[in-house]
C-alpha cells in the first residue's frame, strides 16, 4: 500500500473533521446568542459529569448510585435544552456535529478500528484517479435528470417514443438502486452515442455512493490499461493491486464504453474473468456500450456474450444524440 496516498487521505479526513468542528462551533455560537440559557445548560452538563467522576473516585462503592444520579441530571438538562430549541424552531440536531460519514465520523475508521467503507472508496478514487468524480456526480444524478430532453415523437420503425422508452429505463434504474441489497440484477445499457447511458451510470453511482456502497466506475479502456500494467509488470501505479482487487470486490462495478478497448484474447479472457467472478459472487455490474448485442457477440467470445446476455437486464437506448439537442 502506498504510504504517501494513505497520508494524503488521512489529511483529507483531518480537513473534513476540522470543517465539521468549525461549522458546529458556528451553529453553537449562533444558538448561544439567541438562547443564552443553552450555554448555561452546556456548562452545567459538563460540570455534572466532572462532579460524578470525582465522587466515584472518592466513593467507589457508591458508583452505581452516582452514575444513576448523573444520568438523571443530564437527562433533565437535555430535556430542557430540547424544549428551548423546539420553542425557538431550531431542530434539535442543530447542535450536533455533522460528519460526511456518520459511520466513522470522518476518521476513516469505524468503532472497531477497521477501515471504514468511505476510506476504501477514497482509495478506489485515488487508484482510478476518479478525484473529479464528485463534480460530475453533482451534475449528473437522479435529481438533475431531465426527461424533457427526450423526444416524445415516435421514430420510424419504433413502437414507443424515446421519452417513453427512457421513462421505462429510468424506472428500472431507480428500482435497481432501491433494491440493491435484494436482487442480483445487472444492467447492460446499449445504444448509439449521446443518449444518456453515461448519465444514468453516474446517477446510479451517486445514489449508491450516498448509501455507503463501494462503487468502481471506470471506462473499459482504463480497466484494460490497469490489467495490462499488472500483466506486463511495467509502469505500475500506486494502488494498482488494490484497484485490481476492487474490480472483483466493489459492491458495484460500472464499466463504461465497453468495446472501445482493443479486443484480443487477453482482453477477452480478462473481461470474462471479471464479469464471471462478479456473477458468481452475486456482485452487481453495469455495462454501457455503443455495441449492439449482435456486435458484442461478434467481438467477444461466446463465453463473454452468453454471460452478458444471460446475467444482465439489457436496455436499449435510442433517439437523437442529446449533445446536439442542446
Ligand atoms: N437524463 C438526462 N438529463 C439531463 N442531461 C442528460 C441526460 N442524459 C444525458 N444528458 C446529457 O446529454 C449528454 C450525453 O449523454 P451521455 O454522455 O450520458 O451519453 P452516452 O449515451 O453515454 O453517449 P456515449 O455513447 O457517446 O458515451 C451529456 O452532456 C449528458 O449530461
Ligand atoms: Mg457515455
Ligand atoms: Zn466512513
Amino acid at each position: 500500500m502506498n504510504k504517501a496516498i494513505i497520508a494524503e487521505i488521512l489529511k483529507e479526513y483531518e480537513k473534513l473533521r476540522d470543517l465539521a468542528e468549525k461549522a458546529y462551533q458556528k451553529r453553537k455560537d449562533e444558538v448561544y446568542a439567541i438562547i443564552p440559557r443553552i450555554r448555561e445548560i452546556d456548562v452545567a452538563m459538563a460540570k455534572v459529569s466532572i462532579h460524578a467522576s470525582k465522587s466515584i473516585f472518592d466513593n467507589p462503592s457508591d458508583s452505581q448510585f452516582i452514575l444513576k444520579e448523573m444520568e438523571y441530571s443530564i437527562k433533565q438538562l437535555q430535556q430542557e435544552k430540547a424544549f428551548l430549541l423546539t420553542e425557538h424552531n431550531i431542530p434539535v440536531n442543530y447542535l450536533e456535529k455533522i460528519y460526511q460519514c456518520s459511520n466513522c465520523q470522518d476518521t476513516g475508521f469505524d468503532r472497531k478500528g477497521k477501515k471504514c467503507g468511505c476510506f476504501k472508496q477514497r482509495m478506489i478514487n485515488y487508484g482510478y484517479r476518479m478525484s473529479n468524480l464528485n463534480q460530475v456526480l453533482e451534475k449528473e444524478n437522479f435529481s438533475t435528470f431531465n426527461m424533457n430532453l427526450f423526444s416524445d415523437q415516435v421514430p420510424e420503425g419504433e413502437v414507443v417514443s424515446p421519452r417513453e422508452n427512457m421513462k421505462e429505463i429510468l424506472s428500472l434504474c431507480e428500482s435497481f438502486v432501491h433494491n440493491f441489497d435484494h436482487t442480483k440484477e445487472n444492467l447492460l445499457f446499449y445504444g448509439s452515442t449521446g443518449l444518456g447511458k453515461t448519465f444514468l451510470c453516474n446517477a446510479i453511482a451517486k445514489a449508491l455512493l450516498d448509501k455507503g456502497y463501494l462503487v468502481v466506475y471506470q471506462t473499459s479502456f482504463n480497466i484494460l490499461e490497469l490489467l495490462e500494467r499488472r500483466k506486463f509488470k511495467k509502469d505500475s501505479l500506486p494502488l494498482d493491486n488494490f484497484s485490481y482487487e476492487m474490480l472483483f470486490d466493489a459492491d458495484l462495478l460500472i464499466i463504461d464504453d465497453l468495446g472501445t478497448e482493443m479486443t484480443n484474447t487477453f482482453t477477452n479472457t480478462e473481461i470474462f474473468n471479471i464479469i464471471n467472478t462478479r456473477l458468481l459472487k452475486s456482485k452487481r455490474t453495469i455495462i454501457s456500450t455503443n455495441l449492439s448485442p449482435v456486435e458484442i457477440s461478434k467481438i467477444y467470445s461466446d463465453r463473454v456474450s452468453s454471460r452478458l446476455f444471460g446475467g444482465f437486464n439489457i436496455l436499449r437506448f435510442y433517439g437523437k444524440d442529446l449533445r446536439w439537442e442542446r
